[in-house]
């Protein structure tokens, strides 16, 4: 079976040499020694000030929100994963839907300006697919109406925009290292911004709140991650360059080979160097996207509807607002398998059971 993504593995040994650092030390969380080297290692390999390990990109998502203290209406896409609409809802905030853009499927700020209301406390914005948002239409938006402003950088790691990394742009940008991301620690996220004083605080909330051992500051919860987690995250980062490098060569020759007049991708922005953490097929129909879905799966290749559906849809949303790009794109995309080590003949053979559906209907 090829699968729609693999974790990328590192030599076990190198993995153990780590497990036997923690069995001597016998700590396993709380802010242990690899949680703060995996800090380190990434700020610097992302070229980013302030960066806190968190268990996952979801709880990510609730401390930014929390951290900013967002009450009321947040605007977002409709085009991402449930985690970005649920966080807000979670943290006791509306979610109002934007439309996307019919070129990046990223959120349209033409779009945000019908939705802001007395309400409206901040923009949460996702960089679909790693592909940056119009950070710039965004950053004039916030000001203009003193909103919040939030970046769901899940798919982001190792992509930069404008000469720096993209999750350094908005007042908090969150990352996800679920196995499924380019770069993983199983299960893991973070939280980045640039104001000391906000990390202080998402590291307080991250940590329920304790300032000491029998003292808080604030609501908090368990959004640590334990040396297990760093450990893997500290194997795979040695290997980053290698796996970007292989991505950017599978994505290539995908293009390469996937040309057809019924398929069409995503617009990367300008001045962008990309991460190519997907790769999203836009199909002309929902039933030619079944159909090739029934196909590859027909000859043992998962793909997966990555983002249906549209969050619009979902029943804890209030339906305010029409989106019919993002419902629309969201029924016919399908992402096809990427990961480190999809061999060319294994596109190859995708590609022609892709054709073998477009060229019959
Ligand atoms: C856009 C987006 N946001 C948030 C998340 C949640 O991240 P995690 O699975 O690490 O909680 C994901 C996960 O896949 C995602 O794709």
């Amino acid at each position: 079976m090829i699968t729609v993504t693999r974790p990328f593995m590192p030599p076990l040994d190198e993995y153990v040499e780590y497990l036997t650092g923690i069995w001597s030390r016998n700590w396993i969380t709380n802010n242990g020694p690899l949680v703060n080297d995996l800090e380190l290692q990434l700020k610097e390999k992302l070229h980013l000030d302030h960066l806190i390990f968190v268990a996952n990109g979801t709880i990510a998502l609730q401390i930014a929100i929390k951290a900013l203290g967002l009450a009321g209406e947040i605007i977002t896409t409709p085009y991402s994963y449930v985690a970005t609409t649920s966080s807000i809802v979670w943290e006791g905030c509306r979610p109002v839907m934007a439309d996307i853009c019919q070129r990046s499927w990223n959120i349209d700020p033409t779009s945000i300006a019908s939705r802001i209301t007395p309400q409206t406390t901040a923009i949460l914005a996702t960089h679909v697919y790693g592909n940056p948002c119009d950070i710039p239409a965004l950053e004039q938006i916030a000001r203009d109406h003193g909103l919040k402003l939030i970046f769901d950088g899940a798919h982001c790691f190792g992509t930069r925009y404008r000469g720096k990394s993209l999750m350094s742009y908005g007042d908090i940008s969150t990352m996800s290292f679920h196995a499924t991301k380019l770069f993983s620690t199983g299960e893991g996220g973070a939280v980045v911004c640039n104001s000391p004083e906000l990390l202080r605080r998402a590291a307080l909330m991250r940590n329920f709140g304790h300032t000491a051992p029998t003292e808080f500051d604030g609501v908090g919860i368990n959004g640590k991650n334990s040396e297990l987690h760093a450990a893997l995250g500290l194997c795979n980062l040695k290997y980053i360059d290698r796996i970007l490098q292989d991505r950017k060569n599978i994505f290539e020759n995908y293009r390469k080979l996937l040309r057809h007049p019924d398929i069409k991708y995503p617009e990367i922005a300008d001045d962008t160097l990309y991460n190519h953490s997907y790769y999203p097929v836009l199909f002309k129909s929902h039933r030619t996207m079944q159909l090739v879905e029934r196909e590859l799966l027909k000859n043992q290749v998962s793909t997966r509807r990555y983002f249906y559906p549209s969050l619009s849809s979902l029943d804890y949303v209030p339906g305010r607002f029409a989106t019919p790009i993002a419902d629309d794109i969201a029924s016919r995309v399908l992402c096809l398998p990427m990961y480190y080590g999809l061999s060319f003949a294994e596109q190859r053979m995708i590609t022609r059971l892709v054709f073998r559906v477009l060229n019959n209907g």
